[in-house]
C-alpha cells in the first residue's frame, strides 16, 4: 500500500549509515511501489554538492548495498530523480533559507536526525525557527540515546522544546526486524503459548545478539560505549520487554509501549557475579579489541552476558540470561524460550530429561524451532528423543518472504505513516538508562577488568559458568 505523499530530509544524508541502510532502503520500498508519485528525499550534509553528484552518491550506494537481483536497474534513474541536495550548515546559518524553499506544503515533511546527537538540538532549534516543521512534521533519531540517564534526559528535554513525543520517532532497528514483530504475533496470535508463558512453566529464557565482526572502523565510538551501552541497554533491552510483557489491550503504540516499560521497571539490578564481561583477543584474522580501538588500556566490554530477573507475578523465579558480543563464532541471532520439565515421567529413569526449547531465530535464517519430544521409532521400548517441529520462515512462506523488507525500510515507511508503535518512547530510553547506570558506574568505580577471549568462540570461559554452576547451558553459537 503506498503512503502520502511526503518530503523525507536525511541529516546526514551523505553518512555511513543513510549509505548502507537509509538510502538502499528507500530505493528497495521505490521498487515495490511504496513511494507515492510525488514523495521526495533531501539529503542535507555539510559536503558540497550539487543534486547531480548526490545523485551519483545514491546511485553508488544502491549498487553496493541493494542485492543484484533487487536491483532493478531500469528503474534507478527513475528514484533518483525524486532526490535532492542541500548543503547546510547544522549549528549556523548556511543552507536553511534553500531548505525552507525547498519544502512542500500539503505533505507530510519527516526529518531524519542521522547525526551526531551533539547535533538535535541545533537541528531542531533550526527546524522550528525557519518554521520548516509543523505541527504534523516528524523526526527520526538514531541511537545512541544518550550514554546514561541524564544525558538521555537532556536529549529528551532538548527535542521536547520543540516536538511533542508524538512527532518523535526514535529508532531501535532491532524492533523493524521481521521476527522480532512476529514474537508478538506467536505470542498473541496464538492460544498455545500464552498459558504456558510464566515461571511455573517456563525454566529459563536466553537471548543472545552473537556477531562475528569486530569493532574495527568504529573504534572511538565503541571504546566509550562497550557492549552494555551500544547493544544491551537498546536492543537486547527491547527484546526482552517483548517477550516477558503482558499483552497490550491492543496494538498501538502507546498500548504496546505502557507494557514494555513496566518490564524495564520490574527489572532487578543485577548483582557483579551475575555478569559476565568479555574483550576479544588478536588471532590470525584480525587484531585485538584494544588494537582495534587502538587503546592499549581499555577495560570496555566487546562481549557480555549476564542474569536477570523480571520481578513481576508472571516471571518471579524464572531468570533470563542475556548474552551477546563481537568476533563470535558466527552471526547468529535467537531466543530460546526453555520450558520446564515434564512434572513426572512415567517412562522412568532411562527415557532422560527432556524439556521443550520454543527458539525463535531473529538472525539469519529467520524462524522459529519448538522441540517436541516423541518415542525414538523402532522397536527398542519407550525411548524418547527430541525432535525439532521447524519453521524456517523463507521456507515456510516461499518467494513472498524474499521480499521482506529490512528493518529500516520497514521502520522508515512507519514515520511516514505515523505509527509509533515500533519506535522508543522517551520514558522508556530513560528507564533503561536507570537501569544500566548503575551496573556501568559499578564497574568504572571498581575498574573492572573484562575477561579476555579468542575469536570464533562463545566468549570468555566464565560465560558458561554463570550456567553451568545452576545445572543450565547455553545453546550453542552456530
Ligand atoms: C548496532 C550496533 O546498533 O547494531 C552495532 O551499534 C551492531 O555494534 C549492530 O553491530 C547489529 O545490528 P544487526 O542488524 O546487524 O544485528
Amino acid at each position: 500500500i503506498p503512503v502520502d505523499p511526503f518530503d523525507l530530509v536525511i541529516f546526514g544524508g551523505t553518512g555511513d549509515l543513510a549509505r548502507r541502510k537509509i538510502l538502499p532502503g528507500l530505493y528497495r520500498r521505490f521498487l515495490a511501489g511504496q513511494m507515492p508519485e510525488d514523495a521526495r528525499i533531501i539529503g542535507a550534509a555539510r559536503s558540497e554538492l550539487d543534486d547531480d553528484a548526490y545523485r551519483a552518491f545514491v546511485r553508488d550506494a544502491v549498487d553496493e548495498f541493494v542485492r543484484p537481483d533487487r536491483k532493478d536497474v531500469g528503474q534507478i534513474d527513475a528514484f533518483l530523480s525524486r532526490l535532492h541536495y542541500v548543503t547546510i550548515d547544522a549549528k549556523g546559518t548556511g543552507g536553511w533559507q534553500e531548505l525552507a524553499g525547498l519544502m512542500r506544503d500539503g505533505v507530510i515533511r519527516s526529518f531524519y536526525f542521522s547525526v551526531a546527537p551533539g547535533l538535535f538540538g541545533d537541528l531542531a532549534e533550526r527546524l522550528h525557527d525557519h518554521d520548516i516543521a509543523d505541527a504534523d512534521s516528524r523526526i527520526v533519531v538514531e541511537k545512541p540515546f544518550g550514554r546514561d540517564l541524564s544525558s538521555a534526559k537532556a536529549l529528551n528535554a532538548t527535542l521536547a522544546e520543540h516536538f511533542n513525543e508524538s512527532q518523535i520517532y526514535r529508532i531501535d532497528h532491532y524492533l523493524g526486524k521481521e521476527t522480532v514483530q512476529n514474537l508478538m504475533a506467536v505470542r498473541f496470535g496464538n492460544v498455545l503459548f500464552e498459558p504456558l508463558w510464566n515461571s511455573q512453566y517456563v525454566d529459563h529464557i536466553q537471548i543472545t545478539v552473537a556477531e562475528t565482526v569486530g569493532v574495527g572502523g568504529r573504534g572511538s565510538y565503541y571504546d566509550r560505549s562497550g557492549a552494555m551501552r551500544d547493544m544491551v541497554q537498546n536492543h537486547l533491552m527491547q527484546l526482552l520487554c517483548l517477550i516477558a510483557m503482558e499483552p497490550p489491550s491492543r496494538f498501538n503504540p502507546d498500548a504496546v509501549r505502557d507494557e514494555k516499560l513496566k518490564v524495564i521497571r520490574a527489572l532487578e539490578p543485577v548483582e557483579p557475579y551475575q555478569i559476565v564481561r568479555g574483550q576479544y583477543q588478536a588471532d590470525a584474522d584480525g587484531p585485538s579489541y584494544r588494537e582495534d580501538v587502538e587503546n592499549p588500556r581499555s577495560l570496555t566490554e566487546s562481549f557480555i552476558a549476564m542474569k536477570l530477573h523480571v520481578s513481576n507475578w508472571r516471571w518471579a523465579g524464572t531468570p533470563f540470561y542475556l548474552r551477546t558480543g563481537k568476533r563470535l563464532r558466527a552471526r547468529a541471532s535467537e531466543i530460546a524460550v526453555v520450558f520446564k520439565d515434564a512434572p513426572h515421567s512415567i517412562f522412568g529413569d532411562e527415557a532422560g530429561h527432556h524439556r521443550n526449547i520454543l527458539t525463535i531465530r531473529l538472525q539469519p535464517d529467520e524462524g522459529m524451532t519448538l522441540g517436541v519430544t516423541i518415542k525414538e521409532p523402532g522397536p527398542g521400548g519407550m525411548r524418547l528423543i527430541d525432535v525439532p517441529l521447524d519453521m524456517t520462515f523463507a521456507e515456510a512462506l516461499g518467494p513472498e518472504s524474499e521480499e521482506i523488507p529490512d528493518a529500516y525500510e520497514r521502520l522508515i515507511m512507519d514515520v511516514i505513516r505515523g505509527n509509533q508503535t515500533l519506535f522508543m518512547r522517551g520514558d522508556e530510553v530513560e528507564a533503561a538508562w536507570s537501569w544500566t547506570d548503575p551496573i556501568i558506574e559499578g564497574w568504572e568505580a571498581r575498574g573492572d577488568a573484562p575477561k579476555p577471549y579468542e575469536p570464533g568462540t562463545a566468549g570468555p570461559e566464565e560465560s558458561q559458568m554463570l550456567m553451568h554452576r545452576e545445572g543450565r547451558r547455553w545453546r550453542e553459537i552456530r
